[in-house]
C-alpha cells in the first residue's frame, strides 16, 4: 500500500534519512521505533510532502507521491497526525472536526463521519461545544486523530500519539486504535513507547540515526536482544 524506497530527506545542510526504505501492506500496523533525533518525524514529513526528499521516493497505492502539492496527498486517503497536535484551540471539538472533512463531502456525509467519532471517541461527543484549547492532552490527541479520520483515510500515519499521556489515557487511545483497525484501516505509528508499539504493531522498523538498523515481526523485535536492551531496559 505504502512503498519507500531509499528515501533521503534532510533540512539546509543537514541529511538525516540516508536511504530509508520500508513498507506498509493493506490491514497492517507497522511502527518505527527509534530514538530521539532519529529522524522518525522526518520520514513521516517526507512521506506527507512536508519535506521534498533528496533522493528516493515514495509509492501510494502504487502512485508516485514525489511532486504532489502537500494538499493533494491526504486527497489520496494518506493521512497523517503530527506530533505536535494541531488542534484549533479557539474552535469548539465540532468546529475541528468539520474542518478536517474534505471540501467535497455534503454535509450529511460530514454529519455521518462526525457520528463515526463520536462513537469511538465518546468524551469528545460530550465536549462537542467546548473550544478545543480547553481539552486535555489526551482529549486534544483523540481530537487530532478524530480530525483525520473525518477525511476518510485508508492509511493514517501517527507521530508518537502517547507522548505525554498517562497510562490510563494510553490505554483508552489504543483501544480506539484498535477499533480503527478491526475497521481496516492501516496504521504506520511512530512511537516512542515501545512496548506499546510493540504490543500493538504486527511488524516494526528500528530508525538509528536515519538508516533501518533492524525490522521484523514485533513478536520476533520483542525478543530481540538489542531492542530488549536499548528499548526495553531488559
Ligand atoms: N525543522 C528542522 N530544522 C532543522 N533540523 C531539524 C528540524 N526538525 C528536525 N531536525 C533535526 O533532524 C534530526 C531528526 O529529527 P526528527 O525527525 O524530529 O527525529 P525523531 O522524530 O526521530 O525524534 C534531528 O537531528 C533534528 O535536530
Ligand atoms: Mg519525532
Amino acid at each position: 500500500m505504502l512503498v519507500v524506497e531509499d528515501l533521503r530527506a534532510g533540512y539546509g545542510n543537514l541529511e538525516v534519512l540516508h536511504g530509508v526504505s520500508l513498507r506498509v501492506d493493506a490491514g497492517e500496523v507497522v511502527a518505527v521505533l527509534g530514538p530521539n533525533g532519529a529522524g522518525k518525524s522526518t520520514l513521516l514529513r517526507t512521506i506527507s510532502g512536508l519535506l521534498v526528499p533528496r533522493g528516493g521516493g515514495v509509492r501510494f497505492e502504487q502512485r508516485p507521491l514525489t511532486g504532489l502539492q502537500t494538499h493533494a496527498i491526504p486527497l489520496l486517503g494518506l493521512l497523517h497526525v503530527p506530533e505536535a497536535r494541531h488542534v484549533f484551540a479557539q474552535l469548539s471539538v465540532e468546529e475541528n472536526l468539520m474542518v478536517g472533512g474534505t471540501p467535497l463531502a455534503g454535509s450529511a456525509e460530514r454529519r455521518a463521519a462526525i457520528d463515526e467519532v463520536w462513537s469511538l471517541f465518546p468524551m469528545l461527543r460530550d465536549k462537542a461545544r467546548a473550544a478545543a484549547g480547553s481539552l486535555s492532552g489526551g482529549q486534544q490527541q483523540m481530537l487530532a486523530i478524530g480530525r483525520a479520520l473525518m477525511a476518510k483515510p485508508r492509511l493514517v500515519m501517527l507521530d508518537e500519539p502517547s507522548l505525554g499521556l498517562a497510562p490510563v489515557v494510553v490505554e483508552e487511545l489504543y483501544l480506539a486504535l484498535g477499533k480503527l483497525r478491526r475497521a481496516g484501516l492501516t496504521i504506520l505509528l511512530v512511537e516512542q513507547d515501545v512496548h506499546a508499539a510493540l504490543d500493538f504493531a504486527d511488524r516494526a522498523y528500528v530508525l538509528e540515526n536515519g538508516t533501518i538498523a533492524l525490522e521484523g515481526a514485533a513478536t520476533a523485535l520483542r525478543e530481540d536482544r538489542h531492542v530488549r536492551e536499548v528499548y526495553l531496559g531488559q
